[in-house]
């Protein structure tokens, strides 16, 4: 099947919201250590860019979930392809997301970590599809709301290409 990607968010928009994100956790956590949480893969560029505007001490870590198979559709099922290195203890984390969709993977993974006692727990995704939300998941800093179309680009993937797409486009199946 032939598909092409329109763009609906460009690099320049993309970039200009980062750095407004970054101001505002900044300005948020004055005074305290943030650690990123990563979700690989989808959030990695998106992480890089985020952390490189902020003002405050950051630490990262990152971990790798996967409900997607290589379809567009949620599995619904949650498997830790790999856990993260340190403990969450004490540390002020914000979980750094691509995109919440269903926000299934969210809600596992926001409850596991909660679990291994943070002094607080935060949620930053770029993209977030409300349409498309089946459990309740509070989302603490987004990028952007976009419509319920499948995206690539800025980390995301369709079939694992597209990923170094610099901007978000919606792929279209001719
Ligand atoms: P959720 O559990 O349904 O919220 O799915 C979240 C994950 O599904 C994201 O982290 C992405 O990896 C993937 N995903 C959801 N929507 C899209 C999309 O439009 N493009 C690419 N990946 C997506
Ligand atoms: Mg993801």
């Amino acid at each position: 099947m032939a598909e092409s990607v329109r763009t609906l968010l460009s690099e320049e928009e993309v970039d200009k919201r980062i750095e407004e994100l970054g101001a505002q956790i900044s300005r948020d956590y004055a005074g305290e250590t943030v650690h990123l949480v990563c979700v690989l893969k989808g959030a990695v560029f998106f992480m890089c860019e985020l952390a490189k505007r902020l003002t405050i001490p950051v630490t990262m870590d990152f971990m790798s979930a996967s409900s997607y198979g290589s379809s567009t559709k949620s599995s619904g099922v949650v498997k830790i392809v790999k856990d993260l290195d340190e403990p969450l203890k004490d540390k002020h984390v914000i979980v750094v997301e691509d995109i919440v969709d269903s926000g299934r993977t969210l809600s596992y993974l926001l409850k596991m970590f909660g679990d291994r006692g943070p002094a607080s727990i935060r949620l930053c995704t770029l993209l977030d599809k409300p349409e498309r939300r089946v459990t309740d998941v509070k989302v603490d800093y987004t990028g952007f709301e976009i419509p319920d179309e499948f995206v690539v680009g800025y980390g995301l993937d369709y079939d694992q290409r597209y990923r170094n797409l610099p901007y978000i486009g919606v792929v279209e199946f001719n």
